[in-house]
């Protein structure tokens, strides 16, 4: 079967704009909110370091794997899924993989737009002066205030949503590019400046120790069940955002130097989100493992107290937020490319419908800080820490091992090649046994490990 060489959807302009929607898709929450805290949560330096070996052996293999299914494919995941089926006459129980990732990206964007919330308020917190000269106790009030009050939270996760569905609608070039183009490189400037100020914070080398430290003591299996989850989640793995991106990647783009990039890119993010957040977390006495809320504690403390906090402070979170909606829209995109191809409807009409159905669903997780907060499933978690654990340790873990199994076993050897440019030889072979043997492996261990742990209570 022959693949178009290009997608109804549209393409991405060149290479570089791939490389910064997918690092817009990777680089979001997860690395400046999320990343912190559970490295704070889980012991620091040893926990980094195997977050590290996670992204390398296991990450990057599938981010090509993914890559090149959605390049071949040229449509939504679940249709490019079909085609890699027919061309490999393989099992139409492989359709699952498109299947579980537009599944998995409803239940995150649904508490993605909640914690994306969280950053839009603290934009107009930061720019009206809220924070200045804050102490750290009244940053803890000043988000426990929020957190008890159902109506300003959902306002806030409606207003992302709103943005979110406003640039999907927008299209590949039109809306998803025009958004990563000023956003990522801006991003990037600012958590430079977050970090020149944590240099001079008086705790930057018990931040940089707690960061790099290592302690063997410290390395459980939880943490390595967490680092995937994480590895995952970070690089917008095992859903089909990366293949329905890839999907609008020209075809003479060479996929693996590409992916080293955007891996390289949400890797230097999180490091860099760690390096800004751990020494002012020790400057001001915090506790590293505070969990959800360290973010939106220690920088607005440290731009409370910079001279020109009221402006960087906003625009730092301004960054967070728009750094959350590039990811969002890739959370978006493969159920909104796949409608639209299945009943040629309006993509805006579409984005509009499937926003709306994220957004009832996000209210679990709104209400899980308020007024649901005794609502507990699967043990002691609440709506929003079940719908984070399934899909970051359940489902995206099982999407990319069904990827790994699928390109490394089920795809003819020479359509991979073909797309990776590769030729037999030592790089070549080093690939395969990753796909084939060792992110499968890492994937089913930490896997079984999970279910265990989540049957066993
Ligand atoms: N990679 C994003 C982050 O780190 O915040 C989250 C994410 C986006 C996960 C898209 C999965 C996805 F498909």
């Amino acid at each position: 079967m022959a693949t178009p060489s290009e997608s109804r959807h549209g393409m991405w302009s060149s290479r570089w704009l791939f490389i910064l929607a997918a690092a817009g898709s990777a680089v979001g929450l997860g690395n400046i909110w999320k990343f912190p805290y559970i490295a704070g949560d889980n012991g620091g330096g040893a926990f980094v370091l195997i977050y590290l070996v996670c992204v390398a052996a296991i990450g990057v293999p599938i981010m090509i794997g993914e890559t090149l299914m959605g390049r071949y494919g040229r449509e939504s995941p679940i249709n490019s899924m079909r085609k890699l089926i027919a061309v490999s006459n393989a099992g139409s129980y492989w359709s699952a993989i498109g299947w579980l990732g537009v599944l998995a990206g409803f239940f995150i964007l649904s508490y993605y737009a909640v914690i994306a919330g969280w950053a839009l308020n603290y934009v107009q917190l930061m720019a009206r002066g809220e924070m200045v000269a804050i102490t750290a106790e009244s940053a803890q009030q000043v988000l426990s205030d929020f957190h008890a009050s159902p109506l300003q939270m959902v306002f806030w996760q409606t207003l992302f949503m709103v943005l979110t569905v406003w640039i999907v609608s927008g299209g590949v070039s039109k809306g998803i590019e025009r958004a990563v183009k000023w956003f990522m490189p801006l991003l990037f400037i600012l958590l430079l400046i977050l970090l020149g100020y944590a240099v001079t914070s008086g705790g930057f080398a018990q931040g940089v120790d707690f960061m790099i430290g290592f302690d063997w003591s410290k390395v459980t299996v939880d943490g390595w069940l967490i680092a995937m989850g994480q590895a995952f989640f970070t690089l917008s793995l095992g859903m089909g955002a990366i293949m329905a991106y890839g999907a609008y990647l020209p075809s003479d783009a060479k996929i693996s130097s590409t992916v080293f990039m955007i891996a390289g890119l949400d890797t230097a993010v999180a490091i860099l989100a760690g390096l800004a957040i751990f020494p002012i977390v020790f400057a001001n006495g915090l506790e590293p493992a505070q969990g959800p809320g360290l973010m939106f504690v220690t920088v607005p403390l440290a731009f409370g107290q910079m001279g020109a906090g009221i402006l960087f402070g906003a625009l730092f979170f301004i960054l967070v937020s728009f750094a959350a909606i590039t990811s969002a829209i890739s959370l978006l995109e493969p159920a909104l490319a796949y409608l639209v191809e299945e009943y040629n409807a309006k993509r805006s009409r579409v984005a509009i419908s499937l926003g709306v159905i994220c957004w009832l669903l996000g209210l679990g997780s709104v209400f899980s800080f308020n007024i649901w907060s005794d609502v507990h499933v699967l043990g002691d978690k609440t709506v929003f820490d079940f719908v984070d654990y399934v899909s970051q340790n359940i489902m995206l873990p099982l999407g990319g091992l069904l990827i790994a199994l699928f390109v490394g076993y089920a795809l003819p050897k020479e359509l991979v090649f073909e797309q990776l440019g590769l030729k037999e030889g030592l790089a070549a072979s080093l690939w395969m046994l990753s796909i084939k043997v060792i992110a499968p492996a890492g994937v089913l261990i930490v896997f079984v490990k999970t279910i265990y742990d989540t049957v066993m209570g």
